[in-house]
């Protein structure tokens, strides 16, 4: 675990292959969402185990609505087994609950159990678990910069705009993984993935495991980030931090340095 300190504090998940998974064993595709959705508790137990600071999945994209509706279906109600399912489990962790994304469209039953389970775990101090469900990256910047416009902002800078993200406790991204063998980011947590390691694996997410999981991660924490930087920092905030001080330093000695 000391090797992670610092280096990977969120992480965040493409879960694709489900339907290839399916498919690929002549079963229909909305199996492999229901056996994928067994690999959900697994990886959230292990993202808590290993202490991180927050997991993203992405349950639900804005583009997944043009899926067959039966398909469309099953994802809600996966959803709404996932919650009954996890409650206990995630208030005895601690876990912080939270939907990103549009859920108007969900059904009432299940808005309601998202809502009643983010209030419950708000104060928590474990992992922060966000579920991406009718998310888009895109949409996420659009509607942080309208939260903006409307607290009457006429200028922003990148902070201002991190905040106004839908789950800015969770900071940004160190490692994107994705499974399933695609290798590009489907709109998922544009802003937040700046500087995250990408890591695609081939395994389909049915068959994704926690020791898979475990492995990709310490991996990737002995990857050298360099946040475009010549030496190897730990973090963003050490980057920006030093960034600051080096700009500092230039302007005690040459004034004229803007
Ligand atoms: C991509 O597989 C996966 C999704 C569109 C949804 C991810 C959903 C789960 C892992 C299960 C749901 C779990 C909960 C708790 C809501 P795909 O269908 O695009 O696979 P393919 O690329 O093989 O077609």
């Amino acid at each position: 675990m000391s090797r992670l300190e610092n280096k990977i504090k969120h992480i965040a998940i493409i879960m694709d292959g489900n339907g290839r998974w399916a498919q690929g064993r002549c079963r229909p595709r909305i199996w492999g969402h229901v056996r994928g959705s067994s690999v959900v508790s697994e990886i959230v137990e292990e993202a808590d185990d290993l202490g991180l600071r927050a997991l993203t999945l992405y349950a639900f994209s804005t583009e997944n609505w043009s899926r067959p509706p039966k398909e469309v279906m099953t994802l809600f109600s996966l959803l709404k087994k996932f919650l009954l399912k996890e409650k206990n489990k995630i208030l005895k962790n601690g876990v912080r609950f939270k939907v990103i994304g549009d859920i108007s469209t969900l059904p009432d039953k299940t808005k309601e159990l998202i809502v009643d389970l983010e209030n419950l775990t708000k104060g928590n101090k474990g992992l922060i678990l966000n579920f991406a469900f009718g998310y888009g990256g895109r949409s996420e910047i659009v509607s942080a910069v309208n939260r903006l416009i409307l607290d009457g902002k006429t200028q922003i800078n990148e902070n201002d705009l991190t905040q106004a993200l839908f789950a800015p406790e969770s900071g940004d991204v160190d490692l994107l993984i994705r499974t399933g063998g695609d290798q590009r980011v489907s709109n998922f947590l544009l802003w937040q993935i700046a500087y995250a390691e990408l890591f695609f694996t081939s395994t389909k997410w049915p068959d994704f495991t926690r020791e898979e999981f475990r492995g990709i991660i310490y991996q990737v924490a002995g990857r050298e980030r360099r946040f475009g930087q010549i030496e190897s920092v730990d973090s963003l905030s050490e980057s920006h931090r030093m960034a600051k001080t080096n700009k500092e330093l230039l302007e005690k000695t040459s004034p004229q340095v803007q």
